[in-house]
This record gives structure tokens, sequence and C-alpha cells, in this order.
């Protein structure tokens, strides 16, 4: 069976590639335009992350973003798309009271924002929001190993997880989410070996961002993958152009058309 072509895609088409063995891709995007791109490429779904805080808004850390920022992106995310299935983050604070708050904040990305899921980071501990949150039919996506809300936990945003006896504790998370509805799980900078052991595991598919080749399916920041972002990054970030680079040369050579008076010429001016 192919991908649909006319219309969403649905957590049920992501299982079935899964189940037929189809590895598929996810990256973030927050906007129109990208969202667009992202989708004639052939990536399946969209997040809109909460690494908006830092890629958008310019923040040192995913905790600043708030519901309403987010919405206004996963707004244009839908807008700019057709058939990706489209993710929205549950920022800091917005689940981690409980049940009904993460409801009510799940229930806005659906109606305002028109996504199709919502995501949330942890494991066992927030199994009461993931089956209050599939009760009322809106599909979770799990996020397990890094998870950059808990930065001041975990001391740091280059930690590899899962280390160890850590790995069997990760695994259990999985398999609570699971059992819980989640419909996929990210798992992000564990080592390979446990990204296999989890994928495995679990029936849902797993969405790897530095866990190793064996996940179902693999995420990246939009602007890591494109070479947007630049200095040091993680070891699992493969840069598949320079953006960055592109555009800083454009911006320079538009400046110095500006400054030399080429632009704009007549070519580029109304009788
Ligand atoms: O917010 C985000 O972009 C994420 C991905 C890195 C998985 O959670």
């Amino acid at each position: 069976m192919a991908w649909p072509a006319g219309r969403r895609i649905t957590i049920k088409d992501l299982q079935a590639a899964t189940d037929r063995g189809e590895r598929w891709s996810m990256l973030t995007s927050y906007d129109a335009l990208t969202a667009g791109i992202f989708e004639q490429a052939g990536v399946r779904a969209l997040l809109v992350g909460d690494t908006s805080a830092e890629m958008v808004l310019g923040y040192p850390d995913t905790l600043p973003v708030t519901m309403d920022q987010l919405i206004t992106m996963v707004q244009a995310v839908v807008r700019g798309t057709r058939t990706a299935l489209v993710v929205a983050d549950l920022p800091f604070g917005s689940y981690q009271s409980g049940p009904q708050a993460a409801l009510a904040n799940a229930v806005r990305h659906l109606k305002e924002g028109g996504a199709q899921a919502v995501k949330l980071e942890g494991g066992r501990r927030v199994v009461p929001q993931v089956e209050t949150l599939t009760g009322a039919g809106i599909p979770v996506m799990g996020h397990l190993g890094l998870t950059p809300q808990s930065v001041n936990v975990l001391g740091g945003m280059r930690r590899v997880q899962g280390r160890g006896d850590a790995g069997e504790e990760l695994l259990a998370d999985a398999t609570a989410l699971e059992r819980a509805g989640a419909f996929a799980v990210v798992l992000e900078s564990v080592p390979a070996d446990l990204g296999r052991r989890v994928s495995e595991a679990l029936r849902v598919p797993t969405v790897g961002i530095g866990a190793g080749p064996h996940c179902d399916a693999q995420i990246l920041v939009w602007q890591d993958m494109a070479g947007l972002t630049t200095g040091r990054l993680p070891r699992f970030v493969k840069q598949y152009a320079d953006t960055s680079g592109g555009l800083l040369d454009a911006a320079r050579r538009y400046a110095a058309d500006v400054a030399a008076g080429r632009y704009p010429d007549q070519a580029h001016s109304y009788a």
C-alpha cells in the first residue's frame, strides 16, 4: 500500500508503514513555507516542536515557548501542507500538573491549531496524561531519553541517556507509554543498542534522534538538517546543505549591490 496522496497521513498510515518495514522521516517545522517544502520532499510527519523556542525565538533552551506561540506556528504549518501529519508539542508547564491540564492544552492544539496529534515528554510519570488524551481521541507521541524540558535536572543538553541500568528504566517507560495508548515514541540521544531494543520491544513506531539506525523512523530539527545552525552540533546531526553559508552569501551580495547602486537596476524597476 502506498502513502495517501489526496488526504492527510494519519497515525494508521504511519503504523502501516512500520508494519510493512518501511522507514519514514519527520522534520520539525515552524512555518508554512518550510512545511510545504518538507511535505513535497516526502517527509511524512512534521513536528511543531518546542525547539522553536531556540530555533525561532532565540531562547537558550525550550522552556519559555508558550501554548499561544506554538499554536500560531501550528496553524502556519497546517496551512502550508495538505498531506503531512502535523504533530504539535505540548510545551513545558502545559501538562506536567496533570491530565486535565494536558487535555485542555492538547484540545487547543487540535481545535485552534489544526494539528492531528500532540507530543509530550516523559515515561511512566505521564501515563495518566497519555491515557486521558488517547481516551479523548487525541493521538499522543511520547518522548524519552534526552528530554529537553528537564534540562535543569539533566544538567545539560549533550548527555547521552539510557546507559547501563538506565536502559532498563527507559525500556519500561517505553512499554508503559505504548500500553497507555501512545502511537509512537521519540527516542532522543540514547545508545544505538538501546534504540534497537526499544524498537524491537514496541509495536508502535520508534522515532529516533540520536538513537541509532534501528528505529522505525527518524526526526531532526530542520535547521540542523539543512545547515542553518552552525558551530558545535550533536554527533547525530547530519547536515544535508549549507543553508547558513548560502544565506550569508546572498545577503552579503545584496547589501553590496545596494551600497554600490547596482540594485535596483532597470530590470527590477517599474517604467
Ligand atoms: O521540539 C522538538 O523539536 C523535539 C525534537 C527534537 C524531537 O522534541
